[in-house]
């Protein structure tokens, strides 16, 4: 199928699913201006992604993409960075660590969902916020490829990430609260495993017992996805473990509209 066949067809449907709620909510023309206008202030305040992040992405990475039998994918939101540096010492964090930030050691396995033998030549691409609910946009701080050894294990150092609003205010926030519904996200991890140039998965990991686990704006908590933070006597910080599975089909994982953070709050 082209290009063009899949806009015209992915519009087409858009349009009369749109259609059809228009005469079964019997929407009023008055209110299709009221609409046009809502979204006319969402594309000049650059949220748009935000938007289409926070009510699709997940249906399109979760209920399409599948687990098939491997850890829960989950979507990548728009703060993903391609091109982090590969640490080599496992610390995700750039310069000294803040006092204010929580240390946190991540350690598990990469095994084939299948046969359970630890993946070979993979690499874990993560990014997440800090304590305070910032991703670095400008840097790298906080983002970073870890090597995953032969016998499948990994490890790196990084600090406890915070929830964080999306966007801090505007009209997705707006529409959020006239739906009864929060902008904040609970606090996670996201990576993407590479083996090669393939993408086998792509997830998030949350941190048992943050706030707003039960009522993410996005919908992206997974109970398989919620691990504890345990105290880490070694760096006074915490520590968690996650083993992830590689689906059998290894397929590609990431989303198409992938790289840096196009639109939306600046972070
Ligand atoms: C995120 O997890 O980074 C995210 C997801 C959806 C919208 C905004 C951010
Ligand atoms: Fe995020």
């Amino acid at each position: 199928m082209t290009e063009e066949n899949r806009v015209a067809t992915v519009t087409q449907r858009l349009l009369d699913d749109a259609r059809q709620a228009v005469i079964d909510l019997r929407i009023t023309e008055d209110e299709i201006h009221e609409a046009a206008q809502f979204l006319d202030r969402l594309g000049q305040a650059g949220e748009f992604s935000d938007l289409l992040d926070i009510f699709l992405a997940v249906t399109s990475v979760v209920a399409i993409k599948g687990a098939d039998g491997g850890t829960t994918p989950n979507l990548a939101g728009p703060y993903y960075k391609a091109g982090a540096p590969i640490r080599k010492d496992g610390r995700l964090y750039e310069g000294d660590l803040n006092e204010q930030e929580i240390p946190l050691a991540v350690r598990g396995t990469v095994t084939d969902a299948g046969s359970g033998a630890p993946v070979q030549n993979a690499v874990l691409d993560v990014w997440q916020a800090d304590g305070a609910g910032e991703y670095d946009s400008a840097g790298y701080h906080l983002r970073g490829q870890i090597e995953v050894g032969a016998d499948g294990s990994y490890e790196f150092h990084t600090v406890l990430p915070e929830g964080y609003q999306i966007p801090a205010k505007g009209p997705t926030t707006e529409l959020l609260e006239m739906m009864g519904q929060h902008n904040w996200r609970p606090a996670h991890i996201h990576l993407r495993v590479h083996v090669g140039d393939r993408t086998p998965l792509q997830t998030q990991f949350f941190i048992a017992g943050a706030r707003y686990l039960d009522s993410d704006p996005v919908d992206a908590v997974r109970s398989d996805l919620i691990v504890e933070a345990r105290d880490d006597p070694a760096s006074g910080g915490k520590q968690m473990d996650f083993d992830i599975r590689l689906p059998a089909a290894h397929g590609d994982a990431r989303s198409a509209a992938d790289g840096p953070k196009a639109l939306g709050a600046a972070r």
